[in-house]
């Protein structure tokens, strides 16, 4: 069977990790989560690896994935890059071009094989404009905020929820407003709302896609 590339964009917070994770494992394909590579820089840059605005440090850190968990220099910082300090700072070096030119290189080095599920924000425009199938996820602001505020509490954070919708908003803004590569639709994408849809329903939809597009290769 052909191997094709999975490309996933959308908002912040409307599931495409879930999403893009049960795919992966439906089709048995590799899963690469770009938002969590870009959260290990931030992570990177909070610990003072990498310095701002200089980004000196920047090709002295690696940023893998072992498991499904993003590694920095190794080491494993799933748990550390989930939080909304961290989800800040990644909002603040992810439109810097060199931050983006450094990763982007290593998405397209993990893509050669094809037979990947790769979600982000510039997959199917940037990363792979040839991708076989790209898939644009979105839901309301406050679907989304109300889906993060409820991430927020089962980790035992105290989040208020007018400060995580301001958050999403905000986010949104600077992913589509940004110079660099900003959050946008790639013409061929296929669009799915799923703000009334379950996470069930989506994915029947979305393997069905899956398949449809399999089929035309
Ligand atoms: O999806 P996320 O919240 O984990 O992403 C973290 C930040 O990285 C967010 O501000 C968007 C940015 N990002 C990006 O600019 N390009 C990507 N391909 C993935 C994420």
């Amino acid at each position: 069977m052909k191997q094709i590339i999975v490309a996933i964009d959308g908002y912040s917070s409307c599931g495409k990790s879930t999403i893009a994770k049960r795919l992966a494992e439906y089709a048995g394909y590799t899963y690469v989560d770009t938002g969590a590579m870009y959260r290990a820089v931030a992570l990177a840059v909070m610990r003072g690896e990498v310095e701002l605005p200089s980004l000196k440090g920047l090709d002295q850190i690696s940023v893998g994935f072992r498991d499904n968990h993003v590694t920095l220099n190794g080491e494993d910082v799933e748990s550390q890059i989930r939080t909304l300090e961290v989800g800040n700072m990644a909002s603040r070096v992810s439109p810097i071009k060199e931050v983006r030119q450094y990763l982007v290189a290593q998405q397209q080095l993990m893509g050669r094989d094809k037979g990947i599920v790769m979600d982000g924000r510039d997959i199917g425009t940037v990363v792979f404009p040839n991708a076989e199938l790209k898939l644009f996820l979105t839901a309301s602001p406050e679907v989304r905020a109300r889906r993060r505020y409820d991430e927020l509490v089962g980790k035992g954070e105290t989040p208020v929820y007018e400060d995580v919708l301001r958050d999403v908003n905000d986010r949104d803004y600077r992913d589509t407003h940004r110079e660099e590569s900003p959050l946008r639709q790639a013409d061929d994408a296929i669009v799915v709302d799923n703000s009334n849809l379950t996470r069930e329903e989506q994915m029947e939809k979305i393997i069905a896609i899956f398949n449809d597009c399999l089929n035309r290769q």
